[in-house]
């Protein structure tokens, strides 16, 4: 049986791949230094991984965290794009230092493959819709040059030392457990949650501004695909992981209305710094070399989101 390193195993993204492992049996550990994660994320499975509350900036903690690990999955960060453009040097360390310090740690263990949780903040504002892999990268906020930067780290171990390395350019990823609760929250947990709390949502900007909203579970499997897939085809390769499909935030606020039950409107702010316009995946290589097709789609993603912050809500209220 192969033994998984999650880093950031408290966080939405990589509790939801740690959940994927333990359901088709495999041995999880897990790293989180609860900077965004969450100890309720973990709460049910904490008796079922090997957990250690470390910094991936303490270099002996994650050289015993790789000692023994067959595959890496990277998803410790601090996800967001505002809060790199008021704190860059924070974000260069959670996004970059860290991920080099995995790198050297999981050399050194003879890892035999690292999935890194890459963005498409990658790609900026390139004029061409869908953003395919081959495009020259155009990145705007520090942390699209900080995720593209690690991105970059990554194929350098496979090139230089042959650590496998697969990266994931995500799409904004949204689902259950995802934080509502900062300012730095994705626009999907916060609107869903002021909704269902009754209160107003903010579109930073006219909302003409759209994305290509990605369902937690099409991730997970993205990632499990990526770890399996032969060598030939993805190691030191970046993939798309996204619906292929991209929705404006005007027409998103309306579909939340219809299956929340919502009564208000929203209300409009000015834009947001460093924000890229239009996101919208070609999902062709990733189809082609790791065998992915996402099998549930922006709608019934929210459905399942919107009842799974209901039931929390409940959950809270009892
Ligand atoms: C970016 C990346 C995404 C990455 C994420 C990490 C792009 C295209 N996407 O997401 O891959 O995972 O960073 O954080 O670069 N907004 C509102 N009201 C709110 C909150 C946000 O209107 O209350 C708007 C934002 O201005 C933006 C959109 O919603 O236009 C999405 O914002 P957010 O969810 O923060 O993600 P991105 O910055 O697009």
């Amino acid at each position: 049986m192969a033994l998984y390193l999650i880093t950031g195993i408290a966080g939405f993204i990589g509790s939801s791949i740690a959940r994927g492992l333990l359901a088709q049996g495999d041995d999880v550990r897990g790293i989180d230094n609860f900077s965004t994660g969450k100890r309720d994320n973990i709460a049910e499975i904490i008796g079922r991984i090997d957990f250690r509350e470390a910094d991936l900036l303490n270099l002996n903690a994650v050289h015993d965290a790789c000692r023994g690990v067959d595959y890496i999955f990277h998803e410790a960060a601090i996800p967001s794009v505002p809060k790199s453009v008021l704190d860059p040097l924070g974000s260069n360390q959670a996004n970059v230092d860290a991920t080099v310090h995995l790198l050297v740690a999981a050399k050194n263990a003879k890892v035999r493959r690292v999935v890194y949780a890459a963005s498409s903040s990658a790609y900026g504002d390139t004029p061409t819709l869908p953003k395919h892999e081959a495009m020259p990268p155009n990145p705007i906020s520090p942390y699209a040059v900080a995720k593209l930067a690690s991105e970059y780290y990554m194929t350098s171990f496979y090139r230089c030392y042959g650590l496998e390395t697969v990266c994931l350019r995500y799409f904004n990823i949204f689902g259950p457990r995802q934080d509502p609760t900062s300012q730095y929250s994705g626009v999907l947990a916060r609107f869903i949650t002021q909704m269902l709390a009754g209160d107003q949502p903010t579109i930073f900007g006219d909302g003409t501004q759209s994305r290509d909203f990605t369902y937690i579970d099409n991730t997970v499997e993205a990632n499990l695909l990526a770890a399996k897939a032969p060598a030939s085809q993805a190691a030191g390769q970046v993939f798309n992981v996204a619906t292929g499909a991209r929705v404006d935030l005007n027409e998103t606020f309306q579909l939340l209305k219809k299956i929340i039950g919502f009564k208000g409107d929203v209300k409009y702010g000015p834009d947001r710094a460093g924000d890229v316009k239009h996101s919208l995946a070609d999902l062709s290589r990733t189809e082609k070399y790791l065998g992915y097709k996402p099998k549930v789609n922006f709608e019934e993603g929210l459905r399942r989101t919107v009842e799974w912050y209901r039931g929390q809500q409940k959950a809270a209220k009892a």
